[in-house]
């Protein structure tokens, strides 16, 4: 059995081209899968692929199965290092993040994420909505965006009943409770940054759930979405903890699919309710504009000058929408934190195939701290 991938010739030159230039320091990436080596390596003009050569200045091992997850990309570096389902026997784990554009492109066709190439189509990147708007306007802005932003979508008295909910859910939550997500505070102490299921424990978030203005953002791009009360964290509610803190809270750049499940959950779209409303002071979402459906480096800002970036001011009661691949971030609060967002995702059917309820990765892996700290990135 072969290894490497079919090369269609549909791949377009001057990316792999452009890829090349950018690995041509980088050295060859070599496989151990099973009995069978396989190495990728740069000649400063295309990206070349050797069956059976072990020249890669970095090698990983791992097995046929995870090998093909890996290139039908329904798991990632990160998430087979998580699982303990890939191995660096030689070199960098680093270096895997520097391979994984090109990578994407030559096993199913993703494109890199290329400044130059992105085109906004004479839309806005920092236009804002309402329910007013119709469906094809907001469907054309968050295809070519890869996310909106939407206006007093929810009430005062909706976010403060929301609120008060929250509230009650914090008192219950406890480290370990399987139910919420952790982090470190600088003085040592844990705080409370996700309360996930939301939704099956309080009737107030699971009417938040199926709320047909919920559901008409969610379907926007496609009508046969639906949200996964019981699956990925159901509703999560995020609470953004003011200062330095060890854990996921503050997320850097990333994209959802990120440890894994493109294959089956792109694209998957991302409702955030902004109970608190949002700025750089709590801790807004930052995203960079059509970068979705395509692969940038998470360390992208010592790699690209000139990628957009958009930090995203919200008031309570409006609704940021994100596609799952767009890569964003949640940055660090500069001031006093506590942003409260909501989440509610609306995935394709093949999700069901994929994942059971409680069975996702970050299920396996929330109370998992050292290992997710090993790696910071999500
Ligand atoms: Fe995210």
């Amino acid at each position: 059995m072969t290894l490497a991938p079919p090369r269609p010739n549909a791949f377009d030159p001057s990316i792999l081209s452009s890829s090349a230039s950018d690995l041509a320091l980088a050295g060859g990436l070599t496989f151990y899968v099973g009995e069978q080596t396989l190495t990728y390596q740069s000649n400063g003009q295309t990206i070349d692929c050797f069956e059976g050569a072990d020249r890669g200045d970095t090698a990983v091992r791992l097995s046929l199965e995870a090998w093909q997850d890996l290139t039908s990309q329904m798991r990632t570096f990160v998430g087979l290092m998580l699982t303990d389902d890939l191995l660096v026997e030689r070199g960098s784990f680093d270096r895997l993040f520097d391979w994984e554009p090109v990578l994407r492109y030559l096993h199913a066709g993703i494109v890199p994420y290329d400044p130059s190439r992105a085109a906004f189509n004479g839309r806005d990147p920092l236009a804002s909505f309402t329910l007013a708007t119709p469906d094809e306007e907001l469907a054309a802005q968050l295809n070519t965006m890869g996310y909106l932003h939407v206006k007093k979508v929810f009430s005062q008295e909706e976010m403060d009943a929301a609120n008060e909910e929250v509230d009650r859910l914090v008192e219950l939550a406890r480290p370990g409770d399987d139910q919420s997500w952790w982090v470190t505070k600088e003085d040592g102490t844990s705080a409370l940054c996700r309360l996930v299921y939301a939704s099956l424990r309080s009737s107030l978030f699971a009417s938040m759930e199926v709320d047909p203005r919920i559901r008409r953002l969610g379907t926007l791009l496609d009508p046969s979405l639906k949200t996964a009360p019981d699956r990925m964290e159901g509703a999560a509610i995020l609470i953004k903890v003011p200062g330095k803190t060890d854990g996921l809270s503050n997320i850097p750049w990333h994209t959802d699919c990120g440890t894994g499940g493109h294959a089956f959950f792109c694209p998957a779209v991302a409702i955030g309710i902004q109970f608190t409303g949002s700025t750089a002071e709590t801790g807004n979402l930052k995203v960079v504009p059509g970068s979705h459906g395509q692969t940038l480096h998470f360390q992208w800002q010592s790699k690209f000058e000139n990628v957009p970036v958009v930090a995203i001011d919200t008031e309570p009661g409006d609704v940021t929408v994100h596609i799952q691949d767009l890569t964003h971030s949640s940055p660090k609060p500069t001031g006093e934190g506590l942003r409260r967002t909501m989440y509610v995702t609306h995935y394709p059917p093949s999700l069901w195939d994929h994942v059971g309820a409680g069975a996702a990765l970050n299920d396996l892996v929330r109370n998992r701290n050292d290992k997710v700290a090993e790696i910071k990135r999500p």
